[in-house]
């Protein structure tokens, strides 16, 4: 019986893990105020609105993940974006990490058991995540003066896809 419900669970989450959008090679992403600014347009608010709704969003101190209908396809084509400019060169396109010369640190890669794994884990796994981007992790820099919080949700959910 627990065998069942095991093969039950893992082929539905197989099921729910949507594949991220493939963005136009010559995309740049937003940064800064820009970000801002556009998310506002998207939005139909102001940039100082967009703001304030994304201060809103928790930074990964408090184990919680943004609430449903926070990012939409806008975002997710943004951290799409920004993965393949910013990422893929350590982390791999698919979140698969390349070789890395001998003494330098490894990335871990996403796909396969190890997606599954993060699936698996929650909000609490996903602001871990959130807080390894924003502050860094060994030889990686944070991102968290260059991006908002949404674009970093938005780039933990763009992994979990993987
Ligand atoms: C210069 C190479 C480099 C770039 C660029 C880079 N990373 Fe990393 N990243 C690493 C390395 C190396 C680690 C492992 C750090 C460790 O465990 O000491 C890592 C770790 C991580 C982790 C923690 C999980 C793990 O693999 O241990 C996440 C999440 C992550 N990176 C996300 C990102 C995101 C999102 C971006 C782009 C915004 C990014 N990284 C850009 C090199 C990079």
């Amino acid at each position: 019986m627990r065998i069942l419900v095991g093969v039950l669970v893992l082929s539905l989450v197989g099921c729910t893990a949507t594949k991220p959008p493939t963005p136009k090679a010559d995309a740049v992403p937003h940064v800064g105020d820009d970000w801002f600014v556009w998310r506002g347009q998207t939005l139909g608010i102001t940039a100082d609105q967009a703001r304030a709704r994304d201060a809103k969003l928790p930074d990964g101190t408090d184990g919680t993940a943004p609430p449903d209908g926070t990012l939409d396809a806008n975002t997710q084509m943004e951290a799409a974006i920004l993965w393949s400019q910013e990422c893929a060169r350590c982390h791999g396109q698919e979140g698969d990490a390349p070789e890395v010369a001998e003494g330098q640190a490894q990335p871990r890669s996403w796909g396969g058991m190890a997606a599954m794994g993060f699936l698996m884990g929650g909000d609490k796994m996903r602001a871990g995540i959130y807080t390894t981007i924003d502050q860094g992790k060994g030889t990686m820099a944070g991102w968290g003066d260059a991006l908002s919080r949404e674009q970093m949700w938005a780039l933990v959910a763009h992994i979990e896809s993987f």
